[in-house]
């Protein structure tokens, strides 16, 4: 497929490159500056602006027709890098625009980078039950977490007026490249530091994983999931973590070792989707 991604120069960006491009596809990335990353050109484009939007996806003197799919990536990736309104703004406009210029160009698969932070983080209420899966209420508790729900809401009614238009919210928890797994130790010493996100994570391979997996499934309508690794960040077991950290709240099945309390198991369902990375093997990244 030809592929433009949004967000190409991003740390999901940089994962996803390398893996579509291994797969065969033809990539064209977007980012607010040109530049080349791993032999893809990225165009310089602002994608809370339409028109540039637009533009990008019907084509160019350098990259060829209307792609045949979207890797959205772009936007502001957690709350307090910009103001609450920037960040809402910025990822709000830019999936609408996204979402609005694959539909009038018949373009038929979007993928889009939707967030953990929908189902509740930081968890000052706690959840429902856990391990969290996709029927948890979404609970956006930021402007940031506010953001990703409109976009899988844009996602519903955008697919329902162009039933050929298939979108893929996938609902990333916080990405983990080689550099990130450093603060683990702290974490290990003090586990409350990450109670915020229920001590979830996914390794930058299997998240672009994940993104290939969304452009090539047969899906059809707006479909989300959890993209979360097998296991959660720390060591400690997670029944023990629930227990100590969120008394009361009920475990719903077996929840063996350390397994992970956000359930990817849709996606595994959905998209063959299966993490293979994990924590125990940084030190080899
Ligand atoms: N990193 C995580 O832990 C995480 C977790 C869940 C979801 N996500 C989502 O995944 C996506 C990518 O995150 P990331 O970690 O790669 O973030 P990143 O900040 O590393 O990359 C985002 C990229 O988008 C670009 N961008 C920002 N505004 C833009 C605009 N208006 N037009 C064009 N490009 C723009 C930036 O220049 C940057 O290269 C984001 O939507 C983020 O919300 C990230």
């Amino acid at each position: 497929m030809q592929i433009i991604v949004t967000g190409s120069a991003g740390k999901l960006g940089r994962a996803a490159l390398p893996v579509l491009k291994a797969a065969g596809h033809r990539l064209t990335g977007l980012d607010l500056r040109a530049g080349t990353a791993g032999g893809v050109r990225t165009l310089a484009c602002d994608c809370t602006d339409f028109g540039e939007v637009l533009g990008a996806f019907s084509g160019g003197d350098t990259m060829g027709g209307v792609p045949d799919a979207i890797l959205h990536l772009a936007g502001i990736p957690m709350p307090g890098l910009a103001t609450d309104q920037k960040t809402f703004a910025t990822n709000t406009i830019s999936t609408y625009n996204v979402f609005s210029a694959a539909a009038r160009l018949g373009i038929k698969r979007v993928v889009w980078a939707s967030s953990e932070t929908i189902l509740g983080l930081p968890f000052s209420t706690p959840p429902d039950f856990a391990p969290l899966t996709e029927e948890h209420p979404d609970r956006p508790e930021w402007s940031y977490g506010l953001s990703k729900k409109l976009g899988e809401s844009m996602a519903a009614e955008f697919t329902r007026w162009n039933p050929a238009l298939t979108i893929v919210s996938l609902r990333f928890s916080n990405v983990f490249e080689a550099a990130d797994y450093a603060q683990r130790d702290a974490v290990e010493r003090k586990p409350a530091i990450r109670k915020f996100n229920l001590w979830s994570y996914v390794d930058a391979r299997d998240a672009a994983e994940a993104c290939r997996l969304a452009l090539e499934a047969d899906l059809r309508g707006h479909q989300k999931m959890i993209i979360a690794a097998a296991d959660s960040i720390v060591s400690h077991a997670s029944a023990e973590l629930m227990a100590t950290h969120f008394p009361g709240v009920p475990v719903r099945g077996p929840l063996e070792g350390n397994a992970s309390l956000l359930s990817s198991a849709r996606a595994k369902q959905l998209i063959g989707y299966e993490p293979r990375h994990s924590w125990r093997e940084a030190g080899d990244t």
